[in-house]
């Protein structure tokens, strides 16, 4: 028996985004809960919430003040509680984000931490002496933009952090911060959670010297700063692989918990991450339809690596969107977002969806005096547009909330949104809800093989099947047409990116317009 994290589709919520029932502006935890009858509708079978604890809100909650709280923008441990029962009544799974790499610098522990080199909890956090010239410790960069290290002046040491100074990184060497952390997601597991997206998991542990990170050769100055060393020393080193292994082991003490990991590595380093017997993460999140060029040849060759790639035994997943990315319908067009929904949809592996995507949302365009975003505000690559409010209905608000939201509606939101959509059976939510169905009713596309055939030019073509049926994807990844020959296979359209080509019933040599996407069930 698969298990529910195998079989079904994950949905991102970016709470402070999703919908307001406060009346702040910003999400939150009752606004989520209002929409639990949305999400059973589109099928979707968990959400994964990024977070919702107490936080100074430094990088939108991803510098955590108290793992074991909520904060009250979002509402409190018994709100979440109450969201828990309501979202299993309706068979959903709920994903916590666990941001375990840093805490935030107002966190207590860090308070003490930073109050005296001799505090019990000195040790907690990364700290080292200046260099001779009292510049920082090492050369390490953070991601946010300048030295991966900040001067504490009263007691004349450097602390680390991977992001912003407000984050600074513990020590996962030390025991009693892995267990303090264990017991946090201990915390939530025993309230019931069914599983974490752990943030930055292949950040956790650092060169236990602090050598230096060597030049990047390829580095161009259209990169972020960052990119100009290669992270060698402060990221992806050996010893994580014991962390994910102990959090892994924590979560089977419980009955089907999932642990998801956000790594944004080569293939051939990501897979690690299953881990030795697959004793580590359930799923290391599988970013390449957001990191790779919208290009069929490039995107059926990492389909086949990664593949082929997987351990034995280990599941595959794929992620179109994410609150760190530009959004689909943005970087490819509405179109072809069409297209790489049904491509989400019907690949091998659990899919992430990002909210909004269903209904085609594109980047939402904002005022510099609207900015939110300290990575946008720093190296100028902004996630506030992929952040917007969900658009629901055409009101004012766009039905997230009846005030000023946090980030400015999108442009569009009159024309995309829940409610329009849901009464056009040729919008994207209603393609996604058909294809999410589809995906729901047959195994051969939940569970079954992953079959490549040969397409040239924009298209991309495959075969799921398992004893029960036999289903052919073809997708047009271009703006051509072509046609696709499928020898003496027959069959029909089950669903398409233009939904007049449902029901058609196809042989021979099909033809495929450009943006066309379609899954086949094929008569044998
Ligand atoms: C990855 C998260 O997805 C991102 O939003 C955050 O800024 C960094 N980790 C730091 O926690």
């Amino acid at each position: 028996m698969a298990e529910w994290w195998q079989s079904g589709i994950v949905y991102q919520v970016y709470p402070r985004s999703f919908a307001d029932v406060s009346g702040d502006g910003i999400g939150d935890l009752a606004g989520i809960a209002s929409k639990l009858p949305y999400l059973e509708w589109l099928g979707v079978d968990a959400i994964w919430i990024s977070p919702v604890y107490p936080s100074p809100m430094a990088d939108h909650g991803y510098d955590v003040s108290n793992y074991v709280d909520i904060h009250p923008l979002f509402g409190s441990v018994a709100d979440f509680d109450a969201l828990l029962r309501d979202a299993h009544a309706r068979g959903l799974k709920v994903i916590l984000d666990f941001v375990p790499n840093h805490t935030s610098s107002e966190h207590p522990w860090f308070l003490e931490s930073r109050s005296s080199r001799d505090n019990p909890k000195r040790d907690w956090y990364l700290w080292a002496d200046p260099r001779a010239d009292g510049a920082p410790p090492n050369n390490w960069l953070s991601v946010f933009g300048g030295p991966g290290w900040t001067l504490d002046e009263s007691t004349g040491q450097y602390y680390c952090h991977a992001f912003l100074k407000e984050q600074p990184d513990l020590n996962w060497r030390n025991p009693e911060v892995r267990h303090a952390m264990y017991a946090a997601m201990k915390f939530w597991l025993d309230r019931g959670v069914d599983g974490f997206r752990v943030d930055v998991l292949w950040h956790l542990i650092k060169d236990a010297t602090f050598r230096d990170n060597p030049k990047n050769p390829d580095y161009s100055p259209d990169q972020t700063p960052y990119n100009s060393l290669l992270p060698v020393y402060s990221t992806d080193q050996p010893e994580v692989h014991e962390i994910v292994r102990e959090m892994r082991a924590l979560l089977d003490r419980y009955e089907s918990r999932v642990l998801i990991g956000e790594v944004y590595l080569p293939v051939q380093r990501l897979v690690t991450y299953y881990g030795v017997d697959q004793r580590g993460a359930h799923l290391p999140f599988n970013f390449q339809l957001i990191t790779l060029p919208w290009h069929a040849e490039r995107i059926a060759a990492a389909i086949g690596e990664y593949e082929g790639a997987l351990p034995v035994g280990a599941w595959p997943n794929w992620v179109l969107g994410n609150h760190d990315q530009p959004r689909i319908a943005s970087r490819v067009g509405r179109e072809q977002a069409r297209v790489a929904a049904i491509l989400l949809l019907t690949l091998r592996g659990t899919p992430t969806l990002y909210y909004g995507d269903e209904i085609g949302m594109r980047d939402g365009v904002i005022r510099p005096d609207e900015a939110e975003d300290p990575q946008g505000k720093n190296v100028g690559l902004s996630r506030d547009p992929q952040r917007t409010p969900m658009q629901w209905s055409a009101e004012p608000g766009a039905g997230f909330s009846t005030v000023k939201p946090w980030l400015p509606i999108g442009l569009d939101a009159e024309r995309c949104n829940v409610e329009v959509e849901r009464q056009d059976e040729r919008s994207s939510l209603n393609l996604y809800r058909r294809l999410i169905e589809l995906r729901r009713r047959e195994s051969a596309l939940q569970l079954g093989e992953y079959i490549p055939l040969a397409a040239s030019g924009d298209l991309l073509a495959f075969i799921r099947q398992d004893a029960s049926r036999r289903f052919l994807v073809v997708l047009n990844l271009g703006h051509h047409s072509h046609h696709f020959p499928i020898g003496d296979l027959r069959g029909e359209v089950v669903v398409a990116a233009d939904s007049f080509r449902e029901r058609e019933r196809v042989s021979g040599s099909i033809p495929v317009f450009g943006e066309d996407a379609f899954v086949i069930a094929l008569d044998h």
